[in-house]
């Protein structure tokens, strides 16, 4: 079962899965993206491919979409939750709903999966479940609160599963924590910074998480790191605590924000947007023009001097929201 299976990491999970003839169930909101990516599984050569249109924050809709996948196959044996929604913005200028949207899909909705998919997995002593989590989920970055938040909270989750859990050797929770990857998630972020976003490099292709999510089901490890900058900026955030505030900020500005502006929006947080997603973002990796903002971010902070090409301050709350 893949869960979020319709965009991005997901989507490929789900062709990588297809194409060695599994049987899968895939969850998302969109009934039409799901169907289409069904369509993709057949014929990449899945034994079978079901699509289960479920929002995961409705936890009686969890229940009832697996109770019917249990009644076709007899049981679940694996879920990966590779559903998830992004918020760009101050913590004041994030409207309380888009902030909660973000928790109540990140958190309560890999909760909700857990709740509904683990009794039977530790009645049958079988099963494993992945939890996508995030480099986000080990440091803090500014203008991502709600993201960064509900990162902490599935690692967190994980953690407590794996404890919960270790009187059933064959009952097996991982969390797979990937950097930057480039997928629809940042065309579709909710957005208060004024700016377009994008990955932070080194930007890893979907399919290369995606595989690392593979492996987690057939080996699978408490905790699997995808991307090579993961472990430095990890000891950076945790040795060098006040040198990360100093630095954090125009990196982050320089490197996962781009130049082009952008009106409020809730994005896909509320609910999905229309218009058809991939796999891939399309956020290309321009060396040189990285390197460049990079080297005038690095010399600003080291400077003390305020980014110019920052973001107009977002009115808090009351920002006219472009609702799809
Ligand atoms: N891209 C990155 O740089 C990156 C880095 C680290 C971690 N991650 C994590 O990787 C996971 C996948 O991200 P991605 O980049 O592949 O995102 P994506 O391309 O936007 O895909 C997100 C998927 O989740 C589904 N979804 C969203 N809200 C849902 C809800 N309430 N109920 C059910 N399904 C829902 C979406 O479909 P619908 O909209 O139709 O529901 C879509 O299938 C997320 O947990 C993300 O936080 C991503």
């Amino acid at each position: 079962m893949v869960v979020g299976a319709s965009s991005g990491i997901g989507r490929s999970v789900a062709q990588q899965l297809a194409a060695r003839g599994d049987h899968l169930v895939l969850m998302a909101r969109a009934q039409g993206r799901l169907t289409e990516v069904t369509g993709e599984c057949e014929r990449q050569g899945a034994a079978s491919a079901q699509a289960c249109p479920v929002d995961v924050t409705d936890a009686g809709a969890v229940d009832a979409a697996m109770a019917a996948v249990r009644s076709r196959h007899g049981r679940i044996d694996a879920v990966v939750h590779s559903a998830g929604v992004v918020a760009y913005g101050r913590f004041d200028a994030v409207p309380a709903a888009v902030w909660d949207g973000v928790l109540r899909t990140n958190v309560l909705g890999a909760a909700n999966v857990a709740r509904s998919v683990l009794p039977d997995m530790r009645a049958l002593d079988h099963g494993t479940l992945v939890l996508v989590g995030s480099l986000l989920g080990e440091i803090a970055v500014p203008d991502m609160s709600a993201y960064v938040v509900s990162k902490w909270a599935v690692r967190a989750l994980g953690r407590e599963l794996q404890l919960d859990n270790r009187d059933r050797p064959g009952v097996h929770v991982s969390v797979v924590s990937p950097g930057g990857v480039d997928t629809p998630i940042y065309a579709q972020a909710a957005n208060y910074v004024g700016r377009d976003v994008r990955p932070p490099p080194p930007v890893y292709a979907p399919d290369t998480v995606a595989a690392a999510v593979v492996d987690a089901v057939d080996r699978p490890r408490k905790r699997v790191a995808v991307g090579v900058a993961n472990a430095v900026i990890r000891l950076g955030f945790t040795v060098t605590p006040s040198l990360y505030d100093v630095l954090v900020g125009p990196l982050f500005t320089a490197l996962a924000k781009g130049r082009s502006p952008v009106a409020a929006t809730t994005g896909n947080v509320l609910a999905p947007l229309p218009g058809s997603e991939a796999v891939g973002g399309g956020h290309g990796f321009a060396l040189w023009a990285v390197t460049k903002d990079l080297g005038v971010a690095l010399g600003r902070a080291l400077l003390g001097h305020h980014d110019p090409t920052g973001p107009e301050p977002v009115a808090p709350a009351v920002t006219k929201e472009t609702q799809p």
